[in-house]
């Protein structure tokens, strides 16, 4: 079926990793390839990446771990989901990096290690003001104490989560760095040592000093987008994903012509009307058609009337556009260049919600 395209641009994503390494000097780079790698495919990017030298890698569920193993990705690979027993037979088996972020977690694992004589590599979460999943703070001395006293445990890892590193204001972001430092320094008095310590995200990348810790965990930033607009653009990244899709019809329409669900859009003069066979289901975002528009030989069109599931229309006026040939909905190629962030502003959404709701028939392809 012809249809929605998504072309992940390997090259550019490659060139955002150097980029940022670039930004941040001695720190490594955890990049983080939950959810489809924010809907650009994780096996093909961690094996690029991997390639290219990336050594970590970051997803949430224990699937989505074992999908990169299948996938040949022999690098570190850390699951940021909360820690359930089952999990912990397939971690040593495929040799993943679990996520401990509650006291009880020390006694599954402790129970674990001395019925299999093994344990699960881990790093240890401390919530400092995410109020997700994570540690408290004042669990730190027993955290601790359990960890000095059971060397078969391997904790490789001390970590937490910025709740506001991308927004203007970064008052709570220094509160919570300054209670991580508190905690690490905590854990070096009890003789503990870990082999990495980590913080960072896209957001604390662009906004915050990063000398402290030695891995960044990097997502939106790698897939080129800003995590928001409140943050210093002061890094050159390029769009990976490039959405098209193809016009299958058009038609010459009077003035005064209603078009899609609900006739709130109609043709203010006489207009050449594309049909894009791409909708909703898709992941064109619905509320985009308002304000929204798409790239076509270098101009820009607007989206008239509502995104349908499957299709929406677009208003070429007096320009005809050939049938067969694609629009771009966002991303940039040769022609256009419409930001996942401009549209997530205008529909008060955000970059990672309009990545991930890639779907339905939309294929994937890859250009390096
Ligand atoms: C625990 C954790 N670390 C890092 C990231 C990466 O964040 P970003 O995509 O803003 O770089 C995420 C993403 O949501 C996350 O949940």
């Amino acid at each position: 079926m012809i249809g929605p395209r998504v072309v992940i641009h390997i090259d550019r994503l490659i060139k955002n990793y150097d980029q940022i390494k670039n930004k941040l000097g001695r720190s490594n780079l955890m990049v983080v390839v939950k959810a489809n790698a924010y809907g650009h495919g994780s096996a093909r990017c961690a094996s690029a990446l991997e390639k290219h030298g990336c050594k970590s890698f970051a997803v949430f569920s224990i699937e989505e771990g074992i999908e990169l193993r299948d996938a040949g990705i022999s690098s570190d690979i850390l699951i940021f989901s909360k820690l359930d027993i089952s999990y912990l037979e397939l971690a040593v088996k495929n040799n993943f990096i679990l996520n401990i972020s509650n006291l009880k977690d020390f006694d599954i694992l402790k129970s674990f290690s001395s019925k299999n004589k093994n344990s699960p590599r881990f790093h240890v979460k401390f919530d400092t003001g995410m109020t997700r999943l994570g540690l408290n703070i004042n669990e730190a001395d027993r955290a601790f104490k359990i960890l000095s006293h059971n060397d078969e445990l391997k904790c490789e890892g001390l970590y937490s989560h910025f709740a506001t590193a991308d927004e203007g204001e970064l008052s709570f972001a220094h509160e919570q760095a300054g209670k991580f430092k508190e905690i690490l320094k905590k854990a070096y008095s009890f003789g503990l040592e870990f082999k990495t310590v980590h913080f960072s995200n896209s957001g604390a990348v662009l906004n915050l000093d990063q000398n402290d810790f030695d891995i960044v965990r990097v997502g939106m930033l790698i897939y080129g987008a800003f995590p928001s607009n409140e943050v210093p653009k002061d890094i050159e990244i390029l769009p990976v994903m490039e959405f098209v899709a193809p016009i299958v019809e058009v038609r010459r329409v009077e003035k005064g012509t209603q078009i899609s669900y609900g006739g709130v859009y109609k043709t203010e003069k006489e207009s050449n009307i594309g049909v894009i066979q791409c909708g909703f289901a898709d992941g064109i975002p619905r509320s985009w058609y308002k304000n929204g528009y798409v790239g076509y030989k270098g101009k820009h069109y607007k989206i008239a009337g509502r995104i349908c599931m499957d299709q929406f229309m677009v208003n070429f006026e007096d320009d005809l556009p050939n049938q067969g040939d694609e629009v771009l909905i966002f991303g940039s190629n040769d022609f256009n260049s419409i930001s996942m962030e401009t549209i997530a502003e205008e529909i008060e959404s955000t970059p990672y919600v309009i990545a991930t709701g890639i779907n339905g028939r939309t294929k994937l392809s890859y250009q390096n």
